[in-house]
């Protein structure tokens, strides 16, 4: 793991080779800082000449910025389609036949768009919705497996104004429900069922009962794409086949001019407090966000093919498998596969099929590799490569130095990118033409993003000393609004750090450290969030998911350090006088919270308690229970505790 004490070992640097340097955007470490400080000197003019040069507008804007914060209005009045940016526009630049999209199913079956074919698609999808009464700024839901039909329907969404809000496939149909709910659905895009782990995921099944006895009022129409091909019941008012309405729907359908500051997807995501929040990205701001950082980041050369292994339903499905590969009109690959017993080298297949040249994925996946060692992909070609990413936690110095090595064959650099759902694209990361890494270190801020590790007051703390990870100027990709909740919004980010000089900061939630080099050392959540296998589970999400079974009193939950995930979810939990511990309750309860959030909630232990750790106020204290479920020893002040008893005997010594 990394922890404070092994990354301040780490002292090996990787510099990008001249070859490297010199066939990329950003060359070299001067022309980073030129770049840096321009940016920071002028921000405006930065983004606003990027703008011009990386979109399509249809009207050009009156102002880059209009900051009252913390609500930021990005390319003030300019008109866009995010649609026409990622498909028609490559159409008149002879990428017409290039491959778009290359998706590959988890049974081996396989499917080639072109930007022509994607474009036709997108286009039946965009005159389907609007036939089934989607209007623009009508909010649709996407709840689908990782087929080439999910990126089709937000595209179509993004075509003809409609937010889209993605919820990932693994939810289960309460949280669904939750997020149509909030989000005021019109209309749902789903699939028959997915394909995960050699077993079919229901998804028809679920939608059903989330939208049964008009629990999501506002959901009119289900749009069904079938995939896994088993029967399912299918609603003659409600629910329509997408084969069906396919072939006869046009495939012209003019992209409708959207204000930059027209929201573009709603998606939803775990925090400390309540239910999950709705963030809400708009037009302008997210394109040219996810395009730039997509064209930088990752040095994009026009035969690149480009693979990132989440899904679409987090954000880095939405802006680098979707809208950054396909705004810079990429070959972007989508996998709808995972590592499984069957097949535990299906990555490396993909990278040796497609000739993957760029390839993104997490910590957890490469610390999983690592376990199941070096001949799966000794074994398979993976030449085709020349650059690696990593998101989503941090990854440890081992596991950077193995991706490096192993899956790198020692010539790929490592992008080691942090940024979050609410920071839209990457915020702190290598460029990797230009900046030098150390293992771990997720480097510099791009270009344009001020960043820094303050105190609580905001004042920034003295190198290699750990504080809050900031922002503190606005950004094309920011977060603009909790969708229907201002108040969270402003609670959430801008109330934890006080304006310094005027200037409101942004809190992500994260510790970081800087060294004596400027690298950002990002240390992990700093509040109640845990990050399970780069999944973000708000502690209190569970708790009520936990709470909501009859045997359970009460329960805190914390994250424990884990090998492969990072962290895993350890629950205690205290039980109703009728209810006995017994590790049939304990299974129970597992696959409760299972049933009500999905499977990447289910507590990986569950510990029976007779009383919680709690102050004289009643506040669960959190730091023994960590410290507990980690199996370290309990330091530090424990004269808050109400009762000191209760320490021993969650030990077991009582
Ligand atoms: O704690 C940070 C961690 O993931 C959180 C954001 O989660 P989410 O919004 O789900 O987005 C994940 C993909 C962008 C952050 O607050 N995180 C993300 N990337 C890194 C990271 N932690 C360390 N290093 C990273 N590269």
């Amino acid at each position: 793991m990394t922890t404070f004490e092994s990354v301040l070992q780490e002292a090996r640097l990787f510099a990008p080779s001249s070859a490297f340097m010199e066939q990329s955007h950003i060359q070299g470490l001067e022309h980073y800082k030129r770049l840096y400080e321009t940016a920071k000197a002028d921000p405006d003019t930065f983004w606003g000449e990027l703008a011009i040069r990386e979109l399509h507008w249809f009207q050009p804007w009156d102002r880059v910025l209009d900051w009252q914060p913390p609500f930021a209005k990005w390319f003030v009045n300019g008109k866009l389609n995010v649609s026409y940016n990622c498909l028609d526009r490559h159409l008149f630049n002879s990428r017409a036949n290039k491959p778009a999209l290359i998706w590959e199913g988890e049974p081996g079956d396989t499917r080639t768009y072109t930007y022509a074919e994607l474009h036709h698609d997108v286009c039946r999808m965009a005159n389907v919705l609007k036939d089934l009464g989607v209007k623009k700024g009508d909010r649709v839901g996407i709840y689908m497996p990782m087929i080439p039909e999910a990126a089709i329907a937000m595209l179509a969404c993004a075509r003809i104004g409609a937010p889209h809000t993605v919820v990932f496939g693994g939810f289960s149909a309460e949280a669904l429900a939750g997020r149509l709910l909030d989000a005021e659905a019109k209309l749902v895009v789903t699939a028959d069922g997915s394909w995960r782990k050699d077993v079919i995921n229901p998804l028809k099944i679920q939608v059903d009962e989330a939208l049964a006895d008009g629990k999501v009022p506002s959901v009119q129409q289900v749009l069904v794409v079938r995939r896994t091909g088993q029967p399912i019941a299918m609603d003659p008012e409600r629910d329509r086949w997408w084969h069906e309405m396919q072939p006869t729907a046009s495939p012209q359908c003019p992209a409708e001019p959207m204000d930059s500051e027209d929201p573009l997807f709603i998606l939803y995501t775990s925090g400390t407090t309540g239910k999950p929040k709705g963030v809400v990205h708009t037009t302008g701001g997210y394109n040219l966000y996810t395009h730039i950082t997509t064209k930088w980041v990752f040095d994009l050369q026009e035969d690149d093919i480009f693979w990132c292994t989440a899904d679409v339903g987090w954000i880095t499905g939405h802006s680098y498998i979707v809208y950054g590969p396909l705004s810079n009109g990429t070959t972007t690959v989508m996998f709808e596969g995972a590592p499984r017993k069957s097949n535990p080298g299906c990555f490396w297949d993909v990278v040796e099929r497609h000739g993957v040249t760029i390839f993104y994925t997490a910590p957890t996946a490469i610390r999983m590799f690592m376990k199941l060692g070096e001949d799966l992909p000794a074994t398979r070609n993976l030449s085709s490569l020349r650059l690696l990413g990593s998101v989503g936690e941090p990854i440890n110095p081992a596991a950077w130095m193995w991706y490096h090595r192993v899956i790198g064959g020692g010539r790929c650099p490592i992008v080691d990118t942090w940024w979050q759902t609410e920071t839209g694209g990457i915020m702190i990361t290598p460029l990797p033409g230009a900046i030098a890494t150390k293992p771990g270190s997720a480097t510099f801020p791009f270009p344009g993003i001020l960043a820094d590790v303050v105190d609580m007051q905001g004042n920034p703390v003295p190198e290699n000393q750990g504080g809050y990870l900031v922002v503190t100027h606005p950004w094309p990709g920011m977060i603009r609004n909790v969708h229907g909740n201002p108040e969270r919004f402003h609670r959430t980010y801008w109330d934890p750090i006080p304006p310094k000089d005027g200037h409101y900061t942004y809190f992500s939630g994260d510790g970081a450290r800087r060294d004596e080099d400027g690298y950002f050392w990002i240390m992990g959540r700093v509040d109640d969030v845990i990050n399970v296998a780069g999944h973000r589970l708000g502690t209190m999400e569970v708790e009520s998911a936990l709470v909501s079974h009859p045997a359970v009193a009460e329960a805190a939950v914390v994250g424990k350090p884990s090998d492969i995930k990072g962290e895993e979810i350890v629950a205690f939990v205290t039980l109703e006088d009728a209810y006995a511990p017994s590790e049939d309750l304990m299974k129970a309860l597992k696959n409760h919270v299972a049933k009500e959030i999905g499977a990447i909630a289910r507590p990986a232990e569950i510990r029976f308690s007779e009383a919680l750790p709690k102050t004289r106020s009643g506040k669960i204290i959190r730091r023994f229970l960590r410290a507990m479920a980690a199996g370290e020893a309990i330091t530090g002040d424990t004269s808050t505790l109400e009762d000191r008893g209760v320490l021993d005997q969650l030990r077991g010594e009582r």
